[in-house]
């Protein structure tokens, strides 16, 4: 089990990912992003998640620098929008990224959302087209590890059948009340490690009752039981908040264990907080308008 920050996830490639993240999704760009990657660098956190659909990577990178931490102690991760699907498309998304964050290497580059059957008929061929520019990019040195992000086994296994490089990473919804056992423990077993986005429910399981009351057990907030259940789980967790003390409180989730009883407990909850963004309803192509790009 991990007792500090810092210590790591080992990703298939041998890369090294810290335990606990930070997670920067509804944080507005520019001084916010700055001043809350800053505050969670301050406190410690060495392990910053964005992505170029949160429109927020030029402050990530402000906050970075702002904190002076060198960048090669920073695990760095960012996501591929729809918009960019497709193997050239892909090439330069990449490039935008690494301008954007004022960074020459992403630690860590993930498919934001599937390409679904709902939305394309040629799913399979979109995400792969995708993926061999993840590939190259690999390759090149530009991203030290490639996964993805809301896939499902189906999609995993047709990047699979069609690339050379596995996806080293699955983000997905994970928090109590919505913890996917069933992907998280098939991702596992696959040699895929799984991250938690929204690991508070977004804030809505925080108010829960049987949370408030494992959280007065252990004299724990709800925020670092929900934040501990996906540790405990084998889930890593990216919680996100743009005040200093929050972020701070977030990360201090080392000394205490949950029991194997309050585990339970959590996981039998009813459900709670899920967003509605299931994968196979395309949701980000259905918000934003899928792009169809293959070459
Ligand atoms: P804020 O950014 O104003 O602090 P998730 O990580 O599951 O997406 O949840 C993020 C939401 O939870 C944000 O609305 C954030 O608000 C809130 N939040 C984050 N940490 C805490 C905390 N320790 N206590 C209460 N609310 C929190």
């Amino acid at each position: 089990m991990f007792n500090k920050l810092t210590d790591c996830f080992t990703l298939s490639n041998g890369v090294k990912i810290p335990c606990l993240g930070y997670g920067t999704w509804q944080t507005p760009s520019g001084d916010v992003a700055r001043d809350s990657v800053k505050a969670a660098l301050d406190a410690g956190y060495r392990h910053i998640d964005t992505a170029s659909g949160y429109a927020n990577e030029d402050g990530v990178g402000e906050g970075l620098r702002a904190s002076g931490v060198a960048r090669e102690e920073v695990f760095l991760t960012t996501k591929h929008w729809i918009m960019d699907r497709g193997y050239t498309k892909t090439m330069a998304a990449i490039d935008a990224s690494l301008k954007a964050l004022g960074t020459d290497y992403i630690d860590l580059y993930l498919i934001h959302w599937p390409c679904v059957e709902k939305s394309h008929p040629n799913w399979r061929e979109i995400n792969a087209a995708t993926w061999r520019g993840f590939e190259d990019a690999y390759k090149a040195g530009k991203l030290r590890a490639i996964g993805v992000s809301n896939y499902l086994p189906e999609h995993i296994l047709a990047l699979e059948e069609m690339c050379t490089v596995k996806p080293m990473v699955n983000q997905i919804e994970f928090h109590p009340g919505y913890y996917q056992p069933e992907l998280v423990r098939w991702c596992q077993a696959h040699g895929i490690v799984v991250e938690a986005w929204s690991p508070l429910g977004c804030g809505a399981v925080l108010s829960d009752p049987t949370i408030g009351k494992i959280a007065a057990k252990y004299g724990k907030s709800p925020a670092q039981i929900c934040i501990r259940f996906a540790l405990q789980s084998g889930v890593l967790p990216m919680p996100k908040s743009t005040h200093a003390d929050r972020i701070a409180a977030n990360a201090d989730v080392f000394d205490f264990q949950i029991s194997d009883e309050d585990m339970t407990a959590i996981m039998t909850m009813p459900p709670l907080g899920y967003s509605n963004y299931h994968p196979t309803e395309a949701p980000a192509d259905t918000l934003f308008g899928g792009a169809y790009d293959l070459d």
